[in-house]
């Protein structure tokens, strides 16, 4: 959707302002996350007004205006997501793509789109495949149903991170690593007593074990070769390279993994079982889980894409306006002043009732029932349904993250039986949880049913990471789960 530029015939409404002093307004938002905005929203009867979330932004908060932060001819990114900004310290100084504008994004971008689109979906089968055995088989001895339940999340953040790595870099680096760097990359270096926190100095000991595990890779001599014909340098492939890996895939991921576990964990059977048998025909016609056959599981797809809706991982997009700015909404039209940031609300606009029926209830097979409904789906900052190109900020691995998430739902509803310590719950209250339950998700008991076959066709088995066949001008490899589904 088009951003209108402002135009003096247009009337615009006043937008309410709702800023508040900074302290207990970010006292409010780390309390009631999402329902703050409901809130404001509810008291002054607009969807777009200004809110203080430690620093000064334009919320649009309902699937019409939420589009306004993907025009990205009418908008810049700042260093970080709001108050909170990125620490440089880890990625070697270097801007990673999704805070640059201009030529440095176009040609960061490019370079990430190349080496992105070097993982077949075969490829990626079979990594799952290979970490799904070894997790299941830990996940089952962990978890006998004897004691009480424990703290899951760790556990499924190591499958994925496993996954991820093996999927770019075709090598495992360390899980620990990741993990550390990831808890130190939006907080500052020093404490307001100037002393380092114990985030940074952990974090910092993880960047200098992912750089050395990244240039060890097999396949970092390859995409060094492709950032050079984007005419990217070493140090800004590497810095992007990580960044994109942990903060976007494994960030991103890892926790549309666990809501999903959470949520296959309380489905209805009914529904379960067509999940299932969706999953288990799509095998049947391809003689075996292969790229083609995944793209035929239209419902595990819906359910995958009814959790995006539902429990984005990301909830809050930033985008500071370059010119002034006409932007429609549910309650009218407003008019956002050059300079200013916005802040769309994916929690809001995904549950925008002129779009989605009954949208406060999960409904696996929405999308299945109604594909058109991929239009107002803006989880990867944009709609679902857009092609990707160079010039917008939308998630360049959204062609990894679907195949990615499908495939741990695909292996949890064939091959595990378990049961949580209780009943997962989503507010919308908790913003850093990043769409995931409330409460850090427990475990009782774990079966890991390796009975249930899941074959492998050879084309599968031998399928590799495909950096050496790729040019920066022909790498056309697609995806096919999403432009088919
Ligand atoms: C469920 C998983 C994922 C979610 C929810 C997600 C979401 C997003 C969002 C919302 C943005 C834009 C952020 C902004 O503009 O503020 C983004 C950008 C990005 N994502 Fe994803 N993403 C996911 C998976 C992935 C994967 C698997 C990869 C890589 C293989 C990836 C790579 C990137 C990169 C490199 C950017 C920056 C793009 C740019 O600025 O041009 N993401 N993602």
């Amino acid at each position: 959707m088009k951003v209108e530029p402002v135009n003096s015939d247009d009337n615009p409404k006043k937008v309410a302002n709702s800023l508040g002093w900074t302290i207990p307004s970010v006292m409010k938002l780390l309390k009631e996350g999402n329902l703050y905005f409901k809130t404001i929203q509810e008291k002054t009867g607009h969807t777009i007004f200004r809110i203080n979330l430690g620093v000064e932004a334009f919320a649009l908060c309902d699937s019409q205006s939420a589009t306004a932060v993907f025009d990205y001819s009418k908008v810049t990114k700042d260093d970080g997501f709001g108050r909170l900004k990125f620490n440089k310290n880890l990625t070697g100084q270097i801007r990673p793509s999704i805070f640059c504008n201009g030529e440095v994004h176009e040609r960061y971008r490019k370079f990430l789109m190349d080496v992105f689109r070097a993982t077949s979906v075969d490829y990626l089968i079979k990594v799952t495949n290979e970490a799904v055995e070894k997790h299941f088989s830990l996940w089952e001895k962990s978890y006998t149903g004897a004691g009480i339940a424990k703290e899951w999340e760790m556990d499924i953040l190591r499958l994925c991170s496993d996954i991820v790595h093996r999927a770019i870099l075709g090598g495992e680096i360390s899980s620990e690593a990741s993990h550390n760097w990831l808890m130190g990359i939006l907080k500052k270096k020093r404490s307001a007593l100037g002393v380092k926190t114990k985030f940074f100095s952990k974090a910092i000991v993880g960047y200098a074990i992912l750089t050395n595990g990244i240039k060890e890779s097999p396949h970092y001599q390859s995409m060094i070769k492709l950032a050079d014909k984007r005419s990217v340098s070493e140090e800004e492939a590497l810095n992007n390279i990580l960044f994109s890996i942990l903060f976007n895939y494994y960030g991103g991921c890892s926790a549309a993994f666990r809501t999903c576990a959470a949520r296959i964990s309380i489905l209805d059977e009914n529904i379960k079982s067509e999940l299932i048998e969706d999953i288990k025909s799509a095998i049947d016609k391809y003689g075996g889980l292969t790229g083609q056959a995944l793209c035929q599981m239209r419902k595990l797809h819906s359910f995958v894409l009814e959790n995006l809706r539902m429990s984005s991982p990301v909830n809050l997009i930033f985008g500071r306006a370059v010119e002034d700015l006409m932007i429609k909404s549910n309650t009218g039209t407003y008019k956002i002043p050059k300079g200013k940031l916005m802040v769309a609300n994916l929690f809001w606009a995904h549950r925008d009732t002129r779009v989605f029926d009954d949208p406060l209830t999960f409904q696996a097979l929405r999308f299945f029932n109604n594909p058109d409904l991929k239009n107002y789906l803006y989880w990867e900052a944009g709609p679902f349904s857009k092609d990707q190109c160079e010039k917008t900020h939308q998630c360049p691995g959204r062609n990894i993250a679907i195949p990615s998430i499908m495939l741990f739902s695909a292996y949890l509803l064939l091959q595990g039986d378990y049961q949580l310590g209780s009943e997962p719950q989503w507010t919308g209250k908790k913003i850093r949880r990043l769409g995931t339950p409330d409460e850090i998700i427990t475990l009782k008991k774990f079966k890991y049913k390796s009975d249930v076959t899941v074959s492998l066709p050879e084309a599968v088995l031998n399928s590799k990471l495909k950096y050496d066949e790729m040019t920066a001008e022909n790498n056309n490899s697609q995806c096919p789960v999403d432009s088919e589904a």
